[in-house]
């Protein structure tokens, strides 16, 4: 069963997943949800030049996208790694709108971004480069360590495995001394989980249509 394409309230596309019957992105707005949850809570609270980046489902591209405009816009310069089991199809990449929504001189890099080649690095931009890992998460055995997390699995509703103990207690192991995790989830179960693991949490107030978020550190 392929995703299906949706516009979310902000006129950004997400994709319907008919495996887990759940959207990627927030139906209230895409883009502004990955701003504000990752960009805003995770990439703005690390001062680092040099950052080490690992995504959970690197899906769509979006936050990947995100973060090496910032970079450039910044000067910094980022190690992005990202995991993601079900790659999206070409079809449907070609047809989402996040280059016209956010930067449409930025198509080369949106595309490098795809084309990419899985279980390699490489150099997207100068200041950016990307490995993107094709395997099971749940099963994944991290070897680096990271300033920023980007949690960004399906709900632990559709996908419990995704958010267990043993999933923060290794993130938590790579983590580096005051590594960021941030995620749209602000589930109790998820929240205790990553305390058990030796984070300190917070919970901070979510874009438009979720309450709360939440923000781990590893002090
Ligand atoms: C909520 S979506 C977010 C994707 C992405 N960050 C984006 O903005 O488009 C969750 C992603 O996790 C991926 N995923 C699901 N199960 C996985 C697994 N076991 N290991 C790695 N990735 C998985 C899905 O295919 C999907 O791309």
């Amino acid at each position: 069963m392929e995703n299906s394409l949706k516009i979310t309230k902000d006129g950004s596309h997400t994709l319907f997943s008919p495996m887990v019957q759940e959207c990627y992105h927030s139906e209230n707005g895409a883009i502004q949800e990955s701003e504000h949850i990752f960009i805003k809570a995770g990439w703005e609270s690390c001062d680092k030049t040099d950052i080490k980046i690992f995504e959970v489902g690197f899906g769509t591209g979006l936050n990947a996208f995100l973060t090496l405009l910032k970079a450039k816009e910044q000067g910094k310069s980022v190690s992005y790694t990202s995991v993601e089991y079900f790659p999206v199809g070409g079809d449907i990449l070609n047809k989402l709108n996040y280059v016209q929504q956010i930067d449409a001189e930025s198509e080369c890099c949106f595309k490098k971004l795809h084309e990419a080649v899985w279980d390699t690095r490489e150099s997207i931009t100068p200041f950016f480069t990307l490995e993107k890992i094709q395997a099971d998460f749940t099963k994944l055995q991290l070897t680096d360590s990271y300033d920023l997390i980007y949690f960004d699995a399906f709900s632990p509703e559709k996908q419990p495995e995704m958010w267990s103990q043993q999933i923060f207690d290794m993130l938590y192991r790579h983590a580096n001394e005051g590594a960021v995790l941030t995620t749209y989830c602000s589930k109790g179960i998820v929240r205790r989980a990553m305390q058990a693991a030796g984070f300190f949490v917070e919970r901070l107030p979510g874009p438009p249509g979720k309450r709360e978020i939440l923000r781990a550190i590893k002090k």
